[in-house]
């Protein structure tokens, strides 16, 4: 199901956005003495969110007032309510609606992008239907940059919230193949025994107990120009391997290919902007599986990665880092200009800043600052957190030069990203984003079940990084 705005060429109703003031709301002058009269009768204040729809004498709808909150200076505190239009999308009769006016201060772009969001509908095992009310795109919006990154975020949402029973290692590949398919991309896939020839023992260790062969994806967009590279976890289903999850730590664990979701989603938008043509892009995602069987990988086991570097596995539940490690190294021999990992990688993120904040490490201030006020100007909120050199010496343990899983699990987020680390050094940028990738309860365009994090942070700070 695709998100759409209304025909702009359909007959529409206006759609007037109100702030709340001390002495009511500004009411606008068009609607007539009764509208106002109306308005005031139903109590509405501009409160965000709030509907009140005004009626033609004859019982039909002439328009409707929306409550958008009052204004906040963009260097504000984030407002409550992420997507300012979602619940008009979702609230409005189902009709065509234009933006009758547009309130100082408001984000016309942002609001279209929120009315679409609240279309997302996870329809794959039951029928349900979006929210029919239509928005002309606003003037001044470009529809087509909206209609891109809604797009890669539904992606992201469809193949996260897709359970294992459907989405293993070979269905991401199907999934990347169809990607690569739509928009002209080169993919090599390396699985199973390859991937040992091919020197990728960490994803090989991590994946081959599970039924569906472990591999690594890598795609290669059809463009020239400074190189970025993404690298997303793939964890199809992690169920902690020998070191198991417990059962309540296992529910989600669908989600664990939330990375690869978010670089999938993000590439798809980025190719659809065009801006693959400029940017010479590499997407790059190990597909495995976390499982158990006589074949797993154990705690003690030393691996020797691609890179050289030896790890002791003090935890097979740590698997994220070890898929990643293989394919950040192979991703950095190249050295590309920017090298990006996303990954649903500790919970140690979760407990620091919660499901809505996802971390993120650079080394670079600028960088890190671009990346930063491109979350905050595109209601993609992400906060930063130090690659925190004196901590190295958790991740080292006294027979190898590795540890995946220091004990005592101080700062797991920080030793997680201290980890990844080791694995670059060639590409000029390092970002990494420790994403949770799910949307616990819903919120307004963004209902329970996978979400795409950190994507338009990434994807509005690439001009000025790649610069
Ligand atoms: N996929 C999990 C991390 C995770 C858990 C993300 C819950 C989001 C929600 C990862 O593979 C993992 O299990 N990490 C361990 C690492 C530890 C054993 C060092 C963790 O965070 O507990
Ligand atoms: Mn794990
Ligand atoms: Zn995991």
């Amino acid at each position: 199901m695709s998100p759409r705005f209304a025909d702009a060429s359909a007959p529409t109703l206006p759609l007037w956005l109100i702030r709340p003031s001390e002495h009511g709301p500004a009411l606008p002058e068009d609607l007539g003495e009764s509208g106002r009269a109306w308005a005031k009768a139903q109590g509405f204040s501009g409160n965000p969110g709030q509907i009140c729809l005004i009626p033609t004498p004859d019982g039909n709808i002439a328009g409707a007032l929306y409550g958008i909150g009052p204004a906040r200076a963009p260097s504000d505190r984030p407002a409550r309510e992420r997507y300012q239009l979602a619940r008009a999308a979702e609230g409005l009769p189902s009709r065509n609606w234009r933006l009758a006016n547009r309130p100082e201060g408001f984000d016309a772009a942002l609001g279209a992008l929120g009315w679409l969001f609240a279309q997302y509908r996870f329809a794959r095992y039951k029928k349900a239907e979006p929210p029919a009310a239509r928005l002309v795109c606003p003037e001044g919006v470009d529809q087509a940059r909206i209609l891109a990154m809604v797009q890669g975020e539904f992606l992201a949402r469809d193949l996260i919230n897709t359970p294992a029973s459907d989405m293993g290692p070979a269905d991401l590949e199907q999934a990347a193949r169809e990607l690569a398919d739509r928009h002209s991309a080169r993919i090599t896939v390396t699985t199973g025994d390859e991937l040992i020839a091919g020197n990728f023992p960490m994803i090989h260790a991590v994946g081959r107990a599970a039924a569906q062969a472990p591999r690594l994806l890598d795609l290669r967009f059809p463009g020239t120009g400074p190189r970025l590279t993404l690298v997303g976890k793939g964890v199809c289903f992690d169920t902690g391997g020998l070191d198991i999850k417990p059962s309540a730590s296992m529910a989600l664990m669908k989600k664990d290919m939330g990375g690869g979701a978010n670089v999938l989603g993000l590439a798809e938008t980025m190719a659809q902007l065009g801006l693959t043509r400029d940017i010479s892009l590499r997407v790059l995602v190990p597909a495995v599986e976390n499982a158990i069987s006589s074949d797993a990988f154990r705690p003690g086991d030393i691996l020797t990665s691609r890179k050289g570097l030896t790890v002791e596995v003090n935890n097979t539940d740590a698997e994220g880092r070890l898929v990643l490690a293989d394919a950040l190294a192979l991703a950095d021999e190249e050295a590309p200009d920017l090298l990006i990992s996303m990954a649903t990688l500790t919970g140690a993120a979760r407990v620091a800043l919660g499901p809505d904040l996802p971390p993120f490490f650079c080394d670079d201030d600028r960088v890190a600052a671009a990346l930063q006020a491109a979350g905050r100007n595109h209601a993609d909120p992400i906060w930063r957190m130090p690659f925190w050199e004196p901590y190295e010496s958790l991740i080292e343990p006294g027979i190898a030069d590795l540890d995946n899983a220091p004990g005592g699990g101080f700062a797991g987020a920080i030793t997680a990203a201290l980890f990844l680390r080791r694995f670059t050094g060639r590409a000029r940028h390092y970002a990494h984003f420790d994403i949770y990738g799910w949307q616990p309860s819903a919120a307004p365009g963004r209902p329970k079940g996978g979400a795409g994090q950190g994507m338009r942070a990434i994807l509005h700070a690439l001009p000025e990084i790649l610069s």
